[in-house]
This record gives structure tokens, C-alpha cells and sequence, in this order.
């Protein structure tokens, strides 16, 4: 039996504005996990997924679309030799902690999971970036246009500066996916002091395709007011990743706030999300906005240890379903 876990993930910072172009901040959250078990299944029954957390059970063979199973069979496509999806008698079973649609990145940990768990089961060695890679090519295919932040920050699995590309172009109108040519650049981040988080989770379930398709159709119409939006998100990101280096707390809560706004400016908070960033800087965070694609899912608060029990009741009581507490371990860069 292989048994393989994947961790979630949170964006500190720059979501949206990455998918053109500018830069964000990932981290991953080893807190929430999803995990795949993989064991032999006996002879001609085919690789069959069971996924009791969404009650469905399925098999490569009927539902050669799922996601999963496309995974799988581009896994077997690339290992090649004696494997095929004809041959091949698996029983996986995919579980996670990590809310579907939640901003968390559930999509691309049980894909990160899935990949290495079949991998590892089939002796097989895959490297960190042909998983995420690969990731990133099922999350095209199902999720539009993803800027590849997530795939980069779970595979990796530590604290990422992730940039598209350097060659983007926002004066040329084609879908960002269209002219993704060259590789992103991908930094480890220095992080000076240990950092504590509360995320809140609003409950409301929000398919990240849906505000980056409406992102995209307003960037269309009024491409100057979005690209300075964008710039000035790009800008704010900058600025993160030097308070996260010299452990400047309260510069980085007035930047995560600074972010916030800009991102009610893009058109991707709600109200359920504004109440509970409203709700943890009234109870003395230092800073909180939404986190991932927003009209949903979650958020975070930046916060130091007296304020903690505070401002996650404050998160509870404006109406957070979950609150999740994490510490962010100071890095080295070097
Ligand atoms: O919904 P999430 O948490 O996967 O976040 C999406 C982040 C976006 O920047 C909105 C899209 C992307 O692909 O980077």
C-alpha cells in the first residue's frame, strides 16, 4: 500500500493580478491535506478511484474525463513501458480535508497526491517539477486560465515569489494562457519573523473560474483601469516580500490591507468577505483581505499572539464557518 500526502495552500498576496503578469506570494498550509491511498486491485478490475469524503466511486475505464482519471492516464502515458491504462489493476482512494472551491487549493493538492502516490506505488521517480507541471496542465484544462500558482506552491512546498512569465505583454488582448511562452520564475522567499495567520472560511463554495472569467471579460472592457489595478497590486507585492524580510509586522498588515482594497476594486470581494476582514481589524489584527479567487472561500488576518483568541471569535461571530490558526516559519533564502 502507498499512502501520500499533499498539503494545501494559502496566497499570501497578488492573486489575480498573477495571472497577469505580476507577481505573488504562496504559502503552503500543511495544516489541511489531502490524501491518496493506493493498493493493488485484483486482476482485470482497472484502476478504480473511491472518493467516500464526495460519495463517488468510478473507474478509469467509464470516466476517462474526470480529472483524476486524466491524471492518471497522462501519468501512464509518461512512464510508458509496461504500464498502460489497459493493464493496470489499482484501487485509489482520494481523501481531503481541504474544502472543494474553498480558495485553499484542494483542486491541485489531490492532484499533487494523486501523482505521486501512483508514481511512488509504480517505483516510479517523478520530479517536483514534472508534478506540478502536470498539475498545471489538468488545471488548464479544467479551470480556464490558471496562472500556475498553485500547482508551484504545493509542489514545492515552501513559501514562493511566483511570477508568470517575464515576457507578458498586457497591451496584446489575447487570454493570458495563449501567450504563456516562457518559464515562470519561481523564488523561495525570506521570511524574517515567524508569522501567525487566522484564516476564515465564509462556507460560500465559489469555483475559481468563475470571478477570473469575469476579471477577465471587465480587464477586456477597460483594460487601462484594470493593468494600473494590476500594477498597483504588482506593486503591493513587492513591498510584502521586503516587510516579510526584515520582520516588519505592522508594514505588512498595512500592505495585506492595502491588497484588500485593491482587490475590492477588481471586483472579487463580497460581502461575507469584507465583514469578516472588517471583523478581525476591528478586533486589532494587524492586517486581513481576502485570499485566492474571492466571492467566496477564505481570507486571512494577520495577527500577533494577545490578539489570537480575540480576533478568531470576532471571525466566528461575523459568521466564518471555519477558522483555521496557522504559524509561518521564518526562512532562509540561502
Ligand atoms: O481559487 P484559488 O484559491 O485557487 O485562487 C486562484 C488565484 C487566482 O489568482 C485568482 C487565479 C490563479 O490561477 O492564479
Amino acid at each position: 500500500m502507498t499512502v501520500v500526502t499533499a498539503p494545501g495552500k494559502l496566497i499570501l498576496c497578488g492573486e489575480h493580478a498573477v495571472v497577469y503578469g505580476r507577481p505573488a506570494i504562496a504559502l503552503p498550509l500543511t495544516q489541511v491535506c489531502a490524501q491518496i491511498e493506493v493498493v493493488d486491485a485484483p486482476s482485470g478490475s482497472g484502476v478504480i478511484f473511491d472518493a467516500p469524503d464526495v460519495q463517488r466511486r468510478w473507474t478509469l475505464a467509464e470516466e476517462p474525463d474526470d480529472p483524476a482519471s486524466e491524471l492518471v492516464e497522462h501519468l501512464l502515458n509518461r512512464i510508458g513501458g509496461e504500464y498502460s491504462v489497459r493493464n493496470l489493476d489499482l484501487q485509489i482512494t482520494i481523501t481531503s480535508v481541504i474544502p472543494i472551491a474553498g480558495g485553499l487549493g484542494s483542486g491541485a493538492a489531490v492532484a499533487t497526491a494523486l501523482l505521486r502516490a501512483v508514481s511512488t506505488h509504480l517505483a516510479y521517480d517523478l520530479s517536483r517539477e514534472e508534478v506540478s507541471k502536470l498539475v498545471y496542465e489538468s488545471e488548464q484544462r479544467f479551470h480556464g486560465t490558471p496562472s500556475g500558482i498553485d500547482n508551484t506552491v504545493i509542489a514545492y512546498e515552501q513559501p514562493i515569489w511566483f511570477c508568470r512569465s517575464s515576457d507578458y505583454n498586457p497591451w496584446q488582448n489575447v487570454a493570458p494562457s495563449v501567450k504563456r511562452s516562457t518559464h515562470p520564475t519561481i523564488e523561495p522567499i525570506l521570511i524574517a519573523k515567524p508569522l501567525t495567520l487566522l484564516i476564515g472560511d465564509t462556507g460560500i463554495r465559489s469555483e475559481t473560474r468563475l470571478p477570473v472569467d469575469e476579471v477577465k471579460q471587465r480587464r477586456e472592457r477597460h483594460v487601462l483601469h484594470y493593468e494600473s489595478l494590476f500594477d498597483a497590486v504588482g506593486a503591493v507585492t513587492k513591498y510584502i516580500r521586503t516587510a516579510l524580510a526584515e520582520g516588519d509586522l505592522a508594514a505588512l498588515g498595512l500592505l495585506l490591507n492595502n491588497n484588500h482594497l485593491l482587490l475590492q476594486q477588481i471586483g472579487v470581494s463580497s460581502t461575507e468577505l469584507d465583514q469578516l476582514v472588517d471583523a478581525a481589524l476591528d478586533e486589532g489584527a494587524l492586517g486581513a483581505k481576502l485570499s485566492g479567487a474571492g466571492w467566496g472561500g477564505v481570507m486571512l488576518a494577520l495577527v500577533e499572539t494577545p490578539q489570537v483568541q480575540r480576533v478568531a471569535q470576532a471571525l466566528t461571530e461575523a459568521g466564518a464557518v471555519k477558522v483555521h490558526k496557522i504559524q509561518v516559519a521564518r526562512t532562509s533564502t540561502s
